[in-house]
C-alpha cells in the first residue's frame, strides 16, 4: 500500500455536503460560536438543492386559510401512516417560522398583488383535513431551489463558516466506544488526504437518485453519507421506498415541477382524456405523486399511452397563458424547449414517472442525531453523528413525500441539528487523542481501489446496476420482479470485487470519483431491493401487486437494513412513533388513503 501524507484540521463540527440542508446546518452552526468546517465535492451553489422548482411548503395562510394542523395531516396521510408523528408535527410548525426567516435572509419570493410571498397548490395539500386545497407552497417562480441556495451560501460566508470544496468523504472516523469523530477525506485538486476532526459530523450528503437509469437527480447525488453510514456497520432507514415525480422530461429525465399542476396544467393520455379523473376524483391532477405515477403506468400499461411506442403522457399548459408561464413559470418553459424540443404555449410536453426522491435514508430523530435500534432502545443515539435532508430519514415523509415537503425538510432540520449540536459542544472544546491505527481501514480501502486492477470498467458496473433498479425496483413491484432484481443487484456488488480503475492518480481522477460514488450507490441499490422484497404489503411509493393492500398489523413499521462489505444484507425493525410532542395536535389515526 502507499504511504499517504494526512492533514490534520480540528473544528467543533463538520458538515459534509453544501446543499439545502448542509448549508442552513453551516452557518447555523457558525452562528452559535462553534468552529465549522463545510466540505463539498462541489462548489455549494451547484449542489442538487438548485434544481428544487416548485417551492417550500408552509402553511403561512397567504392566498386563503391554512394552518400547521392541517398540513401535518396532509403530511401523514401522504406517507400512508409511515411517518413519524412527533417529527411531523415539529417540521410543520416550524414550517412557518422556518419561511419567514428564509424570507428575512434575502430569499427572493414571488409576491402576491399585496406583497406578501406567493403560495401555490401542490398535490395532496389540502384544508380542514382533506375538505379543501391548500395554496400552501411558497415560491420563487420556479427556481425556489436555486433563490434558496444562493441565499444560504451568503449567510453561510457571513458567519465565517471555512468551506472546502471540492473535497470528497471517503470514511467516517469513530473512537473506540463508538463516537463519531471525524471524516477522512480526499482534496480533489490538490490530491492530499485531511483528516477532519469534530466533536460532531453532520452528513448532508443528498440521496441516492443515480441507482436509477431515468432520474430527476443531479450526477453529484451518489449517496456518498449512506454508503459511509453502511461501512461504519450501522443501518438504512426505510429504503425500499423511491419515489416517481410523475413529470420527468421523456427521453431526458429531467423535472418538469409538479407546480405545472398547481398552476392549472393537466396529464392526458392517447386518446386525449384526462384520466386522473378516474383515479383521484376529487384531487385529479393534484393527487401524491404515488398516485398520479401509478395512474400513468397503469394507463401505459393498458394501452393508452402516446406516441410511437404509446409510453409516455402529455402534460399541457397551452391554457395557461403567456403571463402565466412568464412569472411562474420560466424555467420550465426553458427546461421543455431544450430537452423535449417544445414550445409550451402552443404543444404539451412529454413525461413519464421519472426516480426522483429517496424517503429513507439514515435514520435521525427530530434533532437530527442518528439513531439505531440497540435491545430495547429503539432510539438509541450514536454519538457524535448526525444526518439532515434528503441522506437523513427522520422520518417525516414515511411512505411517500409530498412534494414541496423537501425544501422544508432541509431548513427545519439544517437549523434543528446546528441547534443541537450548540447544546451539545462547548465552542472550542480540546479533541481527545485517537489512536495511531484509527484510519487504517478507511486507507487501505481507499488504496485499494485506487489501485483496483479487475477487467470491469465502472461505467458498465454502474449501467449494470441502473438498468436493473430501473426494472425491478420501478413503479409496481412484485415477488417475482424483486426476486429477481435481488439476485441482480448482488451479481452487480460482487462484480465490483473485478473492478477497474485505471488512473492512478491522485489529481482530479474522475475515474477513481466514479468508482468511490459507485460503491456508495451499490451497497444502497442493495438495501433498496432486497428491503423491497422483504416488504410484503403496498404503502405510498411501495405498490406490490401481489400484496395490494397496505397491512397495518405487520407492516406499520420502519425497515432497518444492513448491508456488510461482502454484500449480505441484515433487517430488523423500529416502531412508528403514533405520538405527537404535544396537545396542540392530535395523532391521525391510519385510515383507508384516497384522494
Ligand atoms: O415538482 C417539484 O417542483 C418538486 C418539488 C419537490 O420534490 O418537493
Amino acid at each position: 500500500m502507499d504511504s499517504y501524507k494526512i492533514q490534520q484540521h480540528k473544528f467543533d463540527v463538520v458538515v459534509v455536503g453544501a446543499g439545502g440542508s448542509g448549508l442552513r446546518a453551516t452557518f447555523g452552526l457558525a452562528e452559535k460560536g462553534l468552529s465549522t468546517a463545510c466540505i463539498s465535492k462541489v462548489f455549494p451553489t451547484r449542489s442538487h438543492t438548485v434544481a428544487a422548482q416548485g417551492g417550500i411548503a408552509s402553511a403561512l395562510g397567504n392566498m386563503g386559510e391554512d394552518d400547521w394542523r392541517f398540513h401535518f395531516y396532509d403530511t401523514i396521510k401522504g406517507s400512508d401512516w409511515l411517518a413519524d408523528q412527533d417529527a411531523v408535527e415539529y417540521m410543520c410548525r416550524e414550517a412557518i417560522p422556518a419561511v419567514i426567516e428564509l424570507e428575512h435572509y434575502g430569499v427572493p419570493f414571488s409576491r402576491t398583488e399585496d406583497g406578501k410571498i406567493y403560495q401555490r397548490p401542490f398535490g395532496g395539500m389540502t384544508t380542514h383535513y382533506g375538505k379543501g386545497t391548500a395554496q400552501r407552497t411558497c415560491a420563487a417562480a420556479d427556481r425556489t431551489g436555486h433563490a434558496m441556495l444562493h441565499t444560504l451560501y451568503q449567510q453561510a460566508l457571513k458567519h465565517q463558516a471555512q468551506f472546502f470544496v471540492e473535497y470528497f468523504a471517503l470514511d467516517l472516523v469513530f473512537d473506540s466506544e463508538g463516537a463519531c469523530r471525524g471524516v477522512l477525506a480526499w482534496d480533489l485538486n490538490e490530491g492530499a488526504l485531511h483528516l477532519f476532526r469534530g466533536h460532531a459530523v453532520v452528513l448532508a450528503t443528498g440521496g441516492y437518485g443515480r441507482t436509477y437509469f431515468s432520474c430527476t437527480s443531479a450526477h453529484t447525488c451518489t449517496g456518498d453519507g449512506g454508503g459511509m453510514v453502511l461501512r461504519a456497520g450501522l443501518p438504512l432507514q426505510d429504503m425500499e421506498f423511491v419515489q416517481f415525480h410523475p413529470t420527468g422530461v421523456y427521453g431526458a429525465g429531467c423535472l418538469i415541477t409538479e407546480g405545472v399542476r398547481g398552476e392549472g396544467g393537466y396529464l392526458t393520455n392517447g386518446k386525449g382524456e384526462r384520466f386522473m379523473e378516474r383515479y383521484a376524483p376529487s384531487a385529479k391532477d393534484l393527487a401524491s405523486r404515488d398516485v398520479v405515477s401509478r395512474a400513468m403506468t397503469i394507463e401505459i400499461r393498458e394501452g393508452r399511452g402516446i406516441g410511437e411506442h404509446k409510453d409516455h403522457m402529455h402534460l399541457n399548459l397551452m391554457h395557461l397563458g403567456s403571463e402565466v408561464i412568464r412569472e411562474r413559470l420560466p424555467g420550465i418553459a426553458e427546461t421543455a424547449r431544450i430537452f423535449a424540443g417544445v414550445d409550451v404555449s402552443k404543444d404539451p410536453i412529454p413525461v413519464l414517472p421519472t426516480a426522483h426522491y429517496n424517503m429513507g435514508g439514515i435514520p435521525t430523530n427530530f434533532h437530527g442525531e442518528v439513531v439505531q435500534r440497540k435491545g430495547d432502545d429503539n432510539d438509541a443515539v450514536v454519538p457524535g453523528l448526525f444526518a439532515i435532508g434528503e441522506a437523513a430519514c427522520v422520518s417525516v415523509h414515511g411512505a411517500n413525500r409530498l412534494g414541496s415537503n423537501s425544501l422544508l425538510d432541509l431548513v427545519v432540520f439544517g437549523r434543528a441539528a446546528a441547534n443541537r449540536c450548540a447544546e451539545l459542544i462547548r465552542p472550542h472544546t480540546p479533541h481527545p487523542d485517537l489512536p495511531a491505527s484509527v484510519l487504517d481501514t478507511a486507507l487501505a480501502r481507499f488504496d485499494g481501489l485506487r489501485h483496483a486492477k479487475g477487467s470491469t470498467p465502472t461505467a458498465k458496473l454502474r449501467l449494470d446496476m441502473q438498468r436493473t433498479m430501473q426494472r425491478d425496483a420501478a413503479v409496481f413491484r412484485t415477488g417475482q420482479t424483486l426476486r429477481e432484481g435481488c439476485a441482480n443487484i448482488d451479481k452487480v456488488y460482487a462484480g465490483f470485487g473485478d473492478v477497474q480503475v485505471s488512473d492512478r492518480s491522485l489529481v482530479w481522477n474522475s475515474d477513481l470519483v466514479e468508482t468511490l460514488e459507485l460503491a456508495n450507490l451499490l451497497g444502497q441499490a442493495v438495501a433498496t431491493m432486497h428491503s423491497a422484497e422483504q416488504r410484503t404489503e403496498s404503502r405510498g411509493a411501495h405498490a406490490r401487486e401481489d400484496f395490494p393492500d397496505r397491512d397495518d398489523a405487520n407492516w406499520q413499521k420502519h425497515t432497518l437494513s444492513w448491508v456488510n462489505d461482502a454484500g449480505e444484507t441484515r433487517f430488523d425493525y423500529r416502531p412508528v412513533h403514533m405520538y405527537t410532542m404535544s396537545k396542540d395536535v392530535d395523532v391521525v389515526p391510519p385510515k383507508k388513503r384516497v384522494y
